[in-house]
């Protein structure tokens, strides 16, 4: 018997929209998965969406002979800036995803990453110079410093040029800025749109400066010829070997700025996340800084140490379990469907694929689900959850290409913290609230850092 999927009541036109916190879009969602359960639906200005919620569905819709990506509102907003680059092609039709997909793929594989190891270092050294340059009675704004870091890394790993400065770089802003006006424009009437004047200028604004930015980093790459075959060297100048194509130059303006933003916001926000978990979680921070000193005997971390200490690998897990910082995916059907044995959804309709919720399911991880517990993740434990219970880097075809990138990344960061400083947070009374632009993080969060006298 086919099941109504539970609709939140709405108004006329608008339909659901007033259910949904511009500002936070991710928590609406889930506080309505905490209200209608596993599946819901939305009606947002006539176009229907369904939400789930439970990793039962979440794993059914990752089938990829009934389901593919879709662009959701947001991301067609955010496809005036990154057109048909990877995050933002629609398939199958968008063919520049292929060649771009083929041609990058070789470069993120782990033992290639493994190659950027000493320029991540570098730059996460730089942040350890400014924190005991600092001393332990300053106030740290961890986003932002975090972020710098890892902005800095995808411009000196993908591009050649490093953006580090000690504030943060204006790029960055604008680029944020950017991407928080289009998950609301995705969200608004184009009669209510057509009339937010100062907001349409500075969006159009925001974009000119992205892409300055882009054809500036463009022209200093062309002069130093084609030899470097790096992320932007092969966007550039790389040949599908099937076709024998090339990108266009648009599409590699699309994937520069692609990489500028997928690159760098989810990473930090994961790092931010995962300090403030540790920071409220002090017998977890004393075990990963166990393992730290046991493992490196206070010697610098190196490639060899990747992947070599569980506790570190489980606390990355536990964070983005609980904080996914891209906490929604969306998908449609190829043909009118039917999910969970019962629910019907009509062909090409967006299913939200709610991340957040999903991977707080009771049903997988028990009644303490929304509690940062690193053990579940340990002794073989993430090996044998159920399919797709753990989806932080998406799925499929596609999946996050730069996972193996993050992983490595945040492994390097986060051991080098541990190994330099005592961390507290500078409003012990500080609630964790999430800021979100296409991603999420924890908003005002501050720390001290205080250069260990304990180092071993
Ligand atoms: C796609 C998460 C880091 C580049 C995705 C998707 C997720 C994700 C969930 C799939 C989105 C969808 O299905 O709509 C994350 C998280 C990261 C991270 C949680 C860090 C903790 C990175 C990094 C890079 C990157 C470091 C690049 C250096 C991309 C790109 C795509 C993507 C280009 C689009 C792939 C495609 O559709 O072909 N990411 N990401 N991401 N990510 Fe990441």
């Amino acid at each position: 018997m086919p099941a109504t999927i539970p609709r939140p009541p709405g108004v006329p036109l608008l339909g659901n929209v007033d259910a949904i916190d511009q500002n936070a879009p991710f928590q609406s969602l889930h506080d309505l998965a905490k209200k209608y359960g596993e599946i819901y639906e939305l009606e947002m200005l006539g176009a229907k969406r369904v939400v789930i919620n439970s990793q039962a569905l979440m794993s059914e819709v990752s089938d990829e002979k009934r389901f593919s990506k879709k662009i959701a509102e947001n991301s067609t907003q955010l496809r005036n800036a990154a057109g048909d680059g990877l995050f933002t092609a629609r398939l199958p039709e968008e063919k520049n995803w292929y060649i771009a997909h083929n041609l990058l793929m070789p470069l993120f594989k782990p033992d290639k990453i493994c190659n950027l190891a000493d320029d991540m270092m570098d730059i996460v050294s730089q942040l350890v110079l400014k924190w005991q340059r600092l001393g332990p009675d300053a106030i740290i704004d961890t986003a932002a410093d975090v972020s710098r870091v890892t902005l800095d890394i995808v411009c000196l790993c993908a591009i050649l040029n490093s953006f580090y400065r000690e504030t943060v770089h204006p790029f960055a802003v604008t680029m944020s800025d950017f991407l928080l006006e289009s998950t609301k424009r995705g969200a608004r009437p184009q009669a209510v749109q057509n009339l937010l004047v100062a907001e349409n200028k500075k969006y159009e604004d925001d974009m000119k400066t992205l892409f300055k930015t882009t054809d500036e980093i463009l022209a200093q790459r062309r002069a130093l010829g084609s030899d470097k075959q790096d992320i932007l060297g092969t966007l550039m100048y790389g040949k599908d070997k099937e076709t024998g194509q090339g990108l266009p130059e648009k599409t590699i303006q699309y994937n520069l700025l692609t990489f500028l933003i997928a690159g760098h916001e989810t990473t930090s926000g994961m790092l931010v996340f995962a300090l403030y978990y540790l920071l409220t979680h002090p017998e977890a921070m004393r075990k990963l800084r166990d393992e730290i000193d046991t493992t490196l005997g206070g010697r610098l971390f190196t490639t060899k140490d990747l992947n070599t200490m569980p506790y570190l690998i489980a606390v990355m897990r536990e964070t983005l379990r609980l904080s996914p910082t891209a906490p929604a995916r969306t998908v449609a059907p190829f043909e009118d469907t039917v999910i969970g044995g019962k629910y019907p959804i009509a062909k090409g309709e967006s299913i939200i694929v709610n991340t957040y919720s999903c991977q707080r399911d009771r049903k997988v991880w028990g009644e303490d689900a929304d509690e940062f517990r690193p053990e579940r993740m340990l002794d073989g434990k993430y090996d044998t959850l159920p399919r797709q219970a753990w989806q932080a880097f998406g799925y499929g075809e596609r999946a996050c290409i730069g996972g193996a990138f993050a992983w490595q990344e945040a492994q390097i960061a986060l051991v080098t913290i541990f190994q330099q400083f005592d961390l507290a947070m500078a409003d012990p009374n500080y609630k964790l609230t999430v800021k979100q632009t296409l991603s999420i993080k924890p908003a005002n969060f501050f720390i001290r850092a205080t250069p260990r006298a304990d180092k071993p």
